[in-house]
C-alpha cells in the first residue's frame, strides 16, 4: 500500500521522514555531532539515555543532564544533511541547537584538546544559500555563547572564542590539496586568506546551522575540539578529544534551562549572565 505523506513535508506514522523521529522523541535542546557513533559517546554522560532512533546518519538519543531534558542527534558530515535534521527537529518542536564535534585549528595557540567556541561563521557552504542570500550573517545565538563560555569555565577546559569558517569539502575547500595532489588556484591561499581575517578554525555545519536557526526563530552554537592544527601541521583524535564537546554543550544546556526559568520568572526575554563574580 502506497502511503502519503505531505509533499512540504514528509511524515509517516508521526515521524518526521529522514530523522525518523517524532515530537515527543527529543527534548527542546538538542547537541548535534556530525558522527553517529558519537551519539552514545556523549549521552553516556547523562542519566536515562535511550536511543530513540537510527535511520541513514540521523542517530539519535534522549536523557536528562542533571535533570535537565536534553537529546542528541547526527547531522552526518556537511551542510546538506544538518539542514535535514535542523529542519526535521525544528518541526518537532526543538528550540535550541548545539553543534558539537571536531576541528582544525587555524591560530598557533589552538593546542590539540582545546575547545573552540563559535560567535559567527563564514559561510563556504553551498546548502545555507538555499535558503538566503550569501550577505545574510551566520551568528550564533549569544546566550548559547555565553552558556557555552560558562560551561567550558566550570570544567576547566581550555577554549578559544571567535569565527569559524564552515566550507563543504575537507580537503581543496580547508586548503588541503586533493587526490594525487590537485589543488585549484582558488583555493590555494584559504588558510591563510582565513588566518589574516582572524578565524580561528574549520569545520563543516555551523554556518548552515546558524543561518537556518536565524531564519527559523530557534538559538544555535557550536562548539569543537581541536583535533588538527593548521599551522603545527598536528593531528591527533582521541576518545577523550570527542567527549570533550559533548560535556560542554550538555553543561550549557543545563545552564541555558536556569537561565530560561529565570527569563520566565522575571518575565524577561533575554538574559544577559555575568561569569565575573
Ligand atoms: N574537522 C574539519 O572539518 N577539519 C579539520 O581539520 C578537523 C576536523
Amino acid at each position: 500500500m502506497v502511503k502519503k505523506v505531505s509533499a512540504k513535508a514528509p511524515v509517516i506514522g508521526g515521524k518526521q521522514y529522514h530523522i525518523d523521529c517524532g515530537p515527543h522523541d527529543v527534548a527542546s535542546s538538542v547537541l548535534l555531532p556530525g558522527d553517529p557513533g558519537r551519539v552514545s559517546k556523549i549521552a553516556s554522560d547523562w542519566d536515562g539515555a535511550k536511543e530513540v532512533a537510527h535511520h541513514r546518519e540521523y542517530h539519535t538519543m534522549t536523557g536528562k543532564f542533571q535533570e535537565t531534558p536534553i537529546s542528541c542527534t547526527s547531522t552526518g558530515i556537511g551542510a546538506p544533511s544538518l539542514a535535514i535534521a535542523i529542519e526535521e527537529l525544528s518541526r518537532i518542536n526543538v528550540d535550541t541547537f548545539i553543534r558539537v564535534g571536531t576541528t582544525g585549528g587555524l591560530q598557533k595557540k589552538h593546542h590539540l584538546g582545546d575547545v573552540i567556541i563559535s560567535t559567527g561563521a563564514v559561510r563556504l557552504d553551498g546548502a545555507s544559500r538555499d535558503y538566503v542570500i550569501s550577505e545574510y550573517p551566520a551568528i550564533a545565538h549569544f546566550e548559547v555563547v555565553q552558556a557555552l563560555i560558562a560551561a567550558a569555565e566550570a570544567l576547566k577546559i581550555p577554549y578559544h572564542v571567535g569565527i569559524t569558517a564552515s566550507t563543504d569539502t575537507f580537503y581543496c575547500g580547508q586548503g588541503r590539496p586533493g587526490f594525487q595532489d590537485y589543488f585549484p588556484s582558488h583555493k590555494a591561499h584559504i588558510v591563510k586568506d582565513m588566518q589574516l581575517a582572524r578565524v580561528e578554525n574549520f569545520e563543516m555545519e555551523a554556518s548552515c546551522l546558524f543561518t537556518l536557526a536565524s531564519l527559523f526563530g530557534k538559538r544555535a552554537g557550536a562548539v569543537c575540539t581541536v583535533i588538527a592544527n593548521r599551522v603545527t601541521n598536528e593531528f591527533n583524535i582521541t576518545d577523550e578529544y570527542q567527549k570533550r564537546a559533548g560535556k560542554v554543550a550538555s553543561l550549557a544546556v543545563h545552564i541555558l534551562e536556569g537561565w530560561d526559568k529565570e527569563k520566565r520568572k522575571t518575565k524577561k526575554q533575554w538574559t544577559v549572565p555575568a561569569i565575573i563574580k
